[in-house]
This record gives C-alpha cells, sequence and structure tokens, in this order.
C-alpha cells in the first residue's frame, strides 16, 4: 500500500466512527425526548447493565446510550426511529449469548429489554404472558403458587428473549417440545415498527421465523 493511501484510509475509518458515534447520540436524545428511559455512559443503571452479561467481554463494549423501552409501543417507536438513521444498534435481554455484538454494542444503541418483565398468569386457560427481559429464574419466580411451571431455559440467568430465538431447549422438551412450541402469541415488534401478533392463526410466517436463530434481525416483546 502506498503512504498516500494508508492515510485516506485512516481519514476515511475515523470520519465513520465519528458519523457513527454522532447518530448514536443523536438517535439517544431524540428517544429520551419520546420520553423512553435512556441511560448515557457512566451512569449507576447504564454501568448495571454492562455488569449484566454472561461474559465481561461482553460488558466491556461501551454503547452510546442504553434504551429501557417499557413496551411494545415503545420499543416500536424505537425502531422506528432506527429506520430512519445508519446507526448500529444491538438488543440485549438476558445477556447470555458470548460472541461480542450480539447483545453488546461498542458506540451504538443498546436496547435492553430489561423492563418488559411481566409475569401475568391467568389461572382459567392456565396461560402465563412472560416479559422478554426476564431470566427464566426470575419468570419462573412469578409463577410461584400457581403450582405451574414453564417449558424454558435449563439455566436460571439465561433470558427469555434471546432463548425464544433459539427455538428453546428444556428439560421438559423430550414430553412438551421446544419452549417456541408451547408460545401461543408473540407479540413481535417487526423491522419497520408494525407491532403484530404471531400465532396458529395470524402471521404464521413470523411465529415460524421467530424460532430461528437471527437475534440481530428480530425483536420479540411480550407485555
Ligand atoms: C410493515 O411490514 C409489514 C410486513 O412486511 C407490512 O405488512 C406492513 O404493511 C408494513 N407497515 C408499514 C407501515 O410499512
Amino acid at each position: 500500500m502506498r503512504p498516500g493511501q494508508t492515510w485516506r484510509t485512516a481519514i476515511v475509518t475515523s470520519l465513520a466512527a465519528f458519523c457513527s458515534l454522532a447518530t448514536a447520540a443523536d438517535i439517544c436524545s431524540k428517544l429520551n425526548q419520546q420520553g423512553i428511559t435512556i441511560e448515557n455512559r457512566l451512569t449507576i443503571p447504564f454501568l448495571n447493565v454492562l455488569q449484566d452479561y454472561w461474559s465481561t467481554a461482553c460488558g466491556d463494549l461501551r454503547p452510546t446510550c442504553i434504551a429501557s423501552p417499557k413496551s411494545a409501543l415503545e420499543m416500536s417507536q424505537i425502531v422506528k426511529e432506527l429506520h430512519d438513521i445508519d446507526t448500529l444498534f444491538a438488543v440485549k435481554s438476558g445477556g447470555h449469548m458470548p460472541n461480542n455484538g450480539f447483545a453488546s454494542i461498542q458506540d451504538g444503541l443498546l436496547i435492553t429489554t430489561q423492563n418488559l418483565n411481566n409475569v401475568i398468569y391467568n389461572a382459567e386457560d392456565q396461560t402465563a404472558i412472560i416479559g422478554p427481559g426476564l431470566s427464566w429464574e426470575d419468570a419462573q419466580k412469578g409463577l410461584d403458587g400457581t403450582g405451574r411451571t414453564l417449558v424454558g431455559g435449563r439455566l436460571g440467568g439465561v433470558g427469555v428473549g434471546g432463548y425464544m430465538l433459539g427455538g428453546g431447549l428444556s428439560f421438559l422438551s423430550s414430553q412438551y417440545g421446544w419452549a417456541a412450541n408451547n408460545v401461543i402469541n408473540f407479540e413481535v415488534v417487526l423491522a419497520n415498527g408494525t407491532i403484530v401478533n404471531a400465532n396458529e392463526k395470524e402471521n404464521t410466517g413470523t411465529q415460524m421465523s421467530i424460532a430461528s436463530w437471527d437475534p440481530r434481525q428480530r425483536m420479540t416483546v411480550e407485555q
């Protein structure tokens, strides 16, 4: 490589890094103005999220800010903003995935599903609404006293969201199948921000594709 070329490469690289930072920061303040909880670097809640990874290497990556949507609607607002802007982002549920950049990100928007943490049990039809931000341990705790258990993760610290995207192998799978087979309805935010229900009757293709391993392209929200 000629010396001139090296410099051009260096300049382009630093410009790209600057642009990515600028756009991520823009989206952080824009989402904040819309009332979505945004944590910036060096705040305690920001650091708490980064400590909540199975792999500390993932926690070493520093996003520009962290968004914590509290509903499918807020998740939709975030996805709609991302649709129009050229910035990197990642979605974190339990943070159990060890690969850097899957549920973690350097200089981009990190969306955590930690506030999508409802467990609502319906004794009549013996179903439960389970938020994707829960760990399986906390999801099960939410059912304490009901006499029911979940076809869910084999380790308590695994998150509901990522596990479900992989189909979900459970200790109960030999009897009940994959965890995803036991979900009656997924409430999903599509890539264009539209919220849909995916079940046996509606959006059946979406339901099928949720249970495939592609965490960077789909987000599951159930609340
Ligand atoms: C969003 O995507 C879905 C699925 O492709 C499509 O049916 C829907 O019309 C889109 N909505 C908008 C507002 O573009």
